[in-house]
């Protein structure tokens, strides 16, 4: 139950109570889905004598004048009458976008979902022509000519090609199908259909509408109008005014047999099969943003976001697609042989447009999506701390009570957080008095510390006149409508409510200034809060706990004359950007806003974090977490996390000291509780658990630097935090389906959090012939060029975590109270030799708070250990300015525009030092170390296995004390025989 304050609530809105799958839609229980299934089942029936009617009439190609784009208009052999538009465009970095839409159609489909996603319109590109002949049109492309696209005409066919062979194509099983606008006929008859009885489930598998005449169309749009005009669920009608307008189109990687992306669902990162007699799943992956209390932990429904973009992979080459669609989508997956896999979109409104990314490589998809929707946004440093949440602290003392326990057991944190109830009567910005009398003052208490809050506004507001957010809103008209074009009323935790039309630009502005901490003149703004208080934006799937899949109704209206189902999954999105904008509005100048949220869409990367909702407290549920979280990270959205703990249940400690295992090593770190959960601060916890969750969280911290780091490189070049093995090792066939362990960055750090109960040691797969040292204890592992695991211990303090050969990891070991405290911490440096003798690492830094970075107020400087040509027998370990990054890996757009060198922030840090540096895995035993052009140091060597060794066994540590040399300068240390 979620809570039994809410039992009242509950009794009207019972569906809430459980997970109940009847809750959700089937795909046959969704018309279109259906018709998009059975149009795919009739084209397999057919086998070759399946042709799509669909065809580019050649004499209506239009190419630009500046080549890079052509149109075409389109018809279908079914439907003469009806006109269909191509276009096609080949953009500077090689992606190919193919739109397709209705023209002059009795109605208009919805064609803005690019435009919530895209960062600004895609530059085209300036060297291609596109060649038409007889039987189709095509370009060659890319450095070496090395990439094709070819639009065949009859029947449509679209084909992405590299080096010959095709990599994507759309069309190529003929089950694109753009179902046109029509007129109801008056030919047709309703069929009666039973009123359902109460928790009666509704099996939707004969038409409601039956074609009197002959139908000619049937063999391939079926001979029933099914749920063409109105659908019916549970107890809920969809009255779809404007008819059937659902798109299908097979997208296939011949040449491809993995596929992952497409988050977010409960299942493994490679995706499963879907279609046929799939032993995972039998219905297609969806994508309809929904709060689903207790999903289930393997599973293809959907959950709570929806970013429909898709690598395909393969030893020899990736490929991305990612379908700009905003409504319910179902996609169908087939891996059709071990090298090619089959992929069915069936969407339920709106255009037809995908962008085809060529990659030929995993980091090549993430910079060509990058350019397209952004990349995740750099975080204040504050936020990468750890956040402690529970629903609910009860008052402002309480968190000042949980505030001290954290501070006498010595365990950092960085953020509190309050969940609804801190609201009167959840009309949320409204302090419930009663229990928190003084919000300023417990802010500023939190914040004295050096500590932040984050505080929920969810987007339901209470309909009552007392409610000075929803009385304007209400006035101004700024609420989404029902079907007929009044106030929507539904219900969520503030009882009836109505929600905010962000689609309305009206709104922006107004939704900005009511997180103004100042009085405003006109308005109401949250002169109770401070700049110390974050926001967390939950439940904007919408959740409405008493409509048709605990969401909105489709038929609800938007601004523009929208239905909500054309909209539905950009809506969260919208929500989320515009709070984090008020966030970082509200000081002057701004600083960066932590928002969280739990819907999303592509291009929710640029707006803060995301979380992966209601789990629950089960071994299963931390595992797939980890693996919902890595899918994210191939989606773009690499700021993820899961309720540490689970949101539902007791854990016992051994799951909880789990759980912050792998929460550490999440992006994002929360820990999170249901109402009716027993407290667990980890402060609570029995020793040795205790004491082994304040290791974890004094390593989280430590780690910083790295974590910054990786969030810095995703900032600018769109390659994820989280790495997991096909990212790093696309050519490794071996490495394809592991999701239990991963790269952090480019930092050379491997985690395989353990998520199963009772374990004492575990696998972990080490895919080159390299050496790979254990974190803790230094010993050094060997993988095989062709890959190979290894056995290390897992015991209940023990996280497998490994640095690959040639990485050097920078941390900050003081253990402090929280983020703030460690600005002017002195730094080590753990060099881990590579089976050559060298190493590489990178460290970023800037104020953490501001927009200063984006005015060239940052170090950046690149760590290296190399042998000197000259001297063989030494290593010199330097530190090189990196200043503005690697010329040709940032994103355009989103790259920095200014580095300076002598910037105040590099000045303010200018005494902060490297402490220690520990090299890994020398050869022997120095005769000298010292700092070039310098003195000699004080050091201390272990014997041990040497990088270049094939042995196994602890390596050799040299530890070199206190070199005085300072982080923002150049220098180096040398080490000699
Ligand atoms: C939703 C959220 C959960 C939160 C609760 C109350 O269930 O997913 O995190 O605690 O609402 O706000």
């Amino acid at each position: 139950m979620r809570s039994l304050t809410y039992l009242s609530l509950l009794l009207v809105v019972p569906q809430t109570l459980a997970l109940k799958a009847h809750d959700f839609k089937t795909c046959s229980q969704s018309g279109f889905c259906r018709r998009g299934r059975a149009l795919s089942a009739r084209a397999r029936e057919a086998g070759e004598k399946w042709i799509s009617p669909y065809t580019v009439d050649p004499s209506s190609i239009a190419i630009a004048s500046h080549q890079a784009t052509f149109t075409a208009g389109v018809k279908s052999s079914l439907y003469p009458e009806i006109k269909f538009g191509l276009e096609l465009r080949v953009h500077d970095d090689g992606v190919v976008r193919v739109r397709m839409d209705e023209l002059g159609g009795l109605r208009k489909r919805y064609d803005e979902a690019a435009s919530w996603a895209l960062i600004s319109e895609p530059v085209i590109s300036k060297d291609i022509k596109w060649t038409a002949g007889k039987k189709d049109i095509r370009a060659v492309y890319g450095a070496k000519k090395e990439n094709e696209v070819v639009v065949t005409f009859a029947p449509l066919r679209v084909a992405l090609l590299r080096g010959g062979k095709e990599q994507v194509v759309l069309n190529g099983q003929g089950l694109l199908h753009m179902e046109h606008f029509r007129t109801k006929t008056p030919e047709v008859t309703h069929t009666e259909e039973p009123e359902p009885k109460e928790g009666e489930e509704i099996v939707e598998d004969e038409a409601q509408v039956v074609v009197k005449s002959e139908n000619p169309r049937a063999w391939f749009e079926g001979d029933k109008e099914d749920d063409w005009w109105e659908e019916t669920f549970s107890s809920w009608t969809d009255t779809k005014p404007k008819g059937p307008e659902s798109l299908s189109l097979d997208i296939n990687f011949p040449n491809h047999g993995t596929i992952y992306g497409i988050p977010q669902h409960a299942t493994r990162l490679a995706l499963p099969t879907t279609a046929g007699e799939s032993p995972f799943f039998s219905d297609p992956y969806r994508l309809y943003n929904a709060d689903v209390f207790e999903y289930l932990a393997s599973s293809s429904m959907s959950i709570y976001g929806s970013i429909p973009v898709l690598h395909a992979h393969s030893a020899e080459s990736t490929v991305g697609i990612f379908d700009a669609v905003a409504s319910e989508t179902w996609i169908d997956v087939a891996h059709a042989s071990e090298k090619s896999t089959e992929t069915h979109w069936i969407s339920e409104s709106g255009i037809l447009d995908v962008f085809l990314m060529p990659g030929p490589t995993p980091n090549d998809i993430f910079r060509q999506y990058a350019r397209l929707t952004g990349t995740t946004v750099l975080p204040a440093q504050w936020s990468l701390g750890y956040h402690q949440c529970r629903w609910n602290y009860v008052s402002s003392d309480d968190v000042r009570a949980v505030q001290k326990r954290f501070d006498e057991e010595d365990i950092p944190v960085d953020v509190f957080w309050l969940d609804i109830e801190y609201s009167e009567e959840h009309k949320y910005f409204i302090w419930d008095k009663k229990n928190f009398p003084d919000p300023v003052d417990m802010v500023n208490d939190v914040a004295a510390l050096g500590r932040k809050m984050v505080v929920i506004v969810d987007p339901h507001l209470k309909r009552t006149s007392d409610y000075p957010v929803y009385k304007k809103a209400s006035e101004l008209g700024y609420l989404v409508k029902n079907k007929n074009n009044d106030e929507y009323e539904g219900w969520c935790w503030s009882g009836s409510s109505a929600w905010m039309d962000f689609f309305n630009p009206g709104v922006w502005d107004w939704w900005i200034s009511l997180f103004k901490t100042q009085k405003l003149e006109n308005g109401w703004s949250w002169t109770e809060s401070t700049e110390a208080v974050h926001i967390w934006n939950d439940m904007n799937e919408p959740s409405v706990f008493n409509g048709p899949e605990i969401t909105m109704p489709k038929d609800n209206i938007h601004h523009g004359g929208w239905e909500h189902r054309d909209v539905h999954n950009v809506n969260g999105m919208l929500y989320s950007n515009l709070t984090s904008q008020a966030v970082a509005r509200r000081s002057d100048p701004p600083k960066r806003p932590f928002v969280l949220t739990r819907a999303f869409y592509a291009g929710s990367q640029r707006f803060g974090a995301m979380w992966t909702g209601d789990n629950l407290g089960t071994w299963e549920h931390m595992a797939v977490g980890v693996k919902i979280v890595l899918s994210l990270n191939i989606g773009g959205f690499s700021y993820a996390g899961s309720d540490v703990g689970g949101f539902f249940g007791n854990p016992e400690p051994e799951m909880l000291v789990r759980w912050y295992q792998v929460g550490a090593f999440a992006p994002f770190f929360r820990a999170h509780a249901h109402i009716d959960a027993k407290r667990r601060e980890p402060f609570l916890l029995d020793q040795p658990y205790k004491g082994i969750v304040r290791d974890i969280l004094r390593l989280r911290y430590s780690l910083l630097p790295v974590w910054y780091t990786a969030f810095r490189e995703t900032s600018v070049t769109g390659f994820p935090v989280l790495r997991p093995h096909y990212v790093v090792f696309p050519k490794d066939q071996a490495g394809f389906d592991i999701d239990d362990q991963y790269y952090i960055g480019a930092s050379g750090l491997l985690v395989k959090p353990i998520t199963e109960k009772g374990a004492t040691e575990t696998k972990v797969y080490l895919a080159e012939d390299q050496v790979y040292y254990d974190y803790f204890n230094h010993h050094a592992y060997r993988g095989a060029a062709k890959g190979k695991e290894i056995t290390v211990p897992a015991a209940l303090h023990q996280i497998p975590l490994f640095i690959r050969g040639g990485s050097i990891i920078p941390t900050r070991e003081r253990p402090r109270r929280a983020t703030t405290s460690m600005k002017k911490d002195p730094f080590t440096l753990r060099v881990a030799l590579d089976k050559t003798g060298t190493a590489r690492g990178e460290l970023y830094l800037d104020d953490g708070e501001t927009y200063g970075h984006e005015k060239g107020q940052f170090v950046w400087r690149e760590l290296v250990a190399e042998k000197p040509v000259k001297k063989a027998r030494s290593v010199r370990i330097a530190s090189k300015d990196l200043g503005l990054r690697r010329p040709g890996e940032a994103v355009e757009g989103v790259a920095l525009t200014a580095f300076d060198p002598g910037n105040a922030f590099a000045k303010s840090i200018g005494d902060v030092r490297v402490e220690k540096v520990v090299v890994l895995g020398l050869n022997a035993k120095p005769t000298g170390v010292r700092v070039e052009g310098g003195g000699d140091l004080v050091w201390e060597y272990t014997p041990g296995v040497a990088a270049g060794e094939k042995k196994e066994g602890t390596a050799s540590v040299l530890s070199i004390k206190d070199p005085k040399v300072l982080v923002t300068k150049d220098w180096a240390i040398v080490i000699e025989w």
